[in-house]
């Protein structure tokens, strides 16, 4: 699987997205590697790889502008036919003024609307677009990253609202994405994944309430997703997966 891939990693600038570039980079299967980027004072790092390895295209993307969404796709169909992975990292939690909620008192729809246009559609828009680079005989898998608080059966904790909401509906658009993926291009598999408590600037603020054999490092959550991507087959597409390869509840 993925000898000759194209990859795309969105959300590519630090976190679990730059550390899928740098493995992949790494990787002398994947032919081109596609990483995207909102701000140029954030990827400096992912800029300084894109210096070191030919083979790596940096692309700017708001993914909560469709008309972004577009042209970045635009730009990858200019330069190849195919995509054979596509990893969806792009997240919030918290952000400034944002902060997750702790009780109904905190509940603002202007920040539920942001969770909901980073954490949820932007996903269901990259499967509009994205949709033509999958219509090819060879096996695919778009995974976007969900969290496990994210499931409905799992919710013991309460609070969170809108992040567990906003995991909660990209994982109902993923699936109902993979259904209609199944009609038009069959060999992509579209799953949502949980990487585990990863330790990056989203799970900063709550790392202390986290054991540390717990705490993923963004090298080993890397392997450990890029383990259940490679094993996965034709019926696991629409599913919600665990790092260890299990699979969630909804
Ligand atoms: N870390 C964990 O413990 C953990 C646990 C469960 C699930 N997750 C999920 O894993 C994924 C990756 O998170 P992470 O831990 O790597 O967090 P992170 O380091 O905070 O990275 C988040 C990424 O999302 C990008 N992003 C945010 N808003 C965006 C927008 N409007 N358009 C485009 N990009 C945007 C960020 O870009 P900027 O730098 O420009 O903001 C950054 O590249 C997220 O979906 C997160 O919910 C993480």
């Amino acid at each position: 699987m993925f000898d000759e891939a194209n990859v795309l990693i969105v959300g590519a600038n630090r976190g679990i997205g730059l550390g899928f570039v740098q493995q992949l980079l790494g990787d002398g299967r994947f032919a081109r590697v596609f990483g995207t980027y909102r701000s140029l004072e954030s990827a400096s790092e992912l800029m300084g790889l894109a210096n070191q390895f030919d083979k790596l295209i940096c692309l700017p993307l708001d993914i909560t502008e469709e008309v972004q969404v577009a042209e970045c796709v635009g730009k990858i169909r200019a330069d190849v036919s195919k995509l054979h992975l596509v990893v969806n990292c792009v997240g919030v939690l918290h952000d400034g003024g944002l902060q997750p909620e702790k009780s109904l008192r905190h509940i603002n729809s202007e920040n539920l609307l942001h969770y909901f246009q980073v954490n949820s559609i932007g996903s269901i828009l990259l499967a509009k677009h994205l949709l033509p680079l999958f219509k090819h005989k060879e096996r695919a898998v778009f995974a976007s990253i969900s969290a496990k608080v994210g499931s409905i059966g799992d919710n013991q904790l309460g609070g969170w609202y809108g992040y567990r909401a906003s995991k909660a509906a990209l994982n109902m658009f993923m699936r109902t994405a993979a259904i209609e993926y199944a009609r038009s291009c069959p060999k992509a598999l579209v799953v949502t994944l949980h990487p585990g408590t990863t330790d990056t600037r989203l799970s900063l603020p709550f790392q202390g309430n986290v054991k540390p054999e717990k705490l993923f490092s963004v090298e080993r959550t890397v392997t450990q997703l890029m383990g259940v991507i490679e094993q996965l087959t034709d019926g696991d597409s629409g599913q919600f997966f665990s790092w260890d390869g299990s699979r969630l509840p909804w």
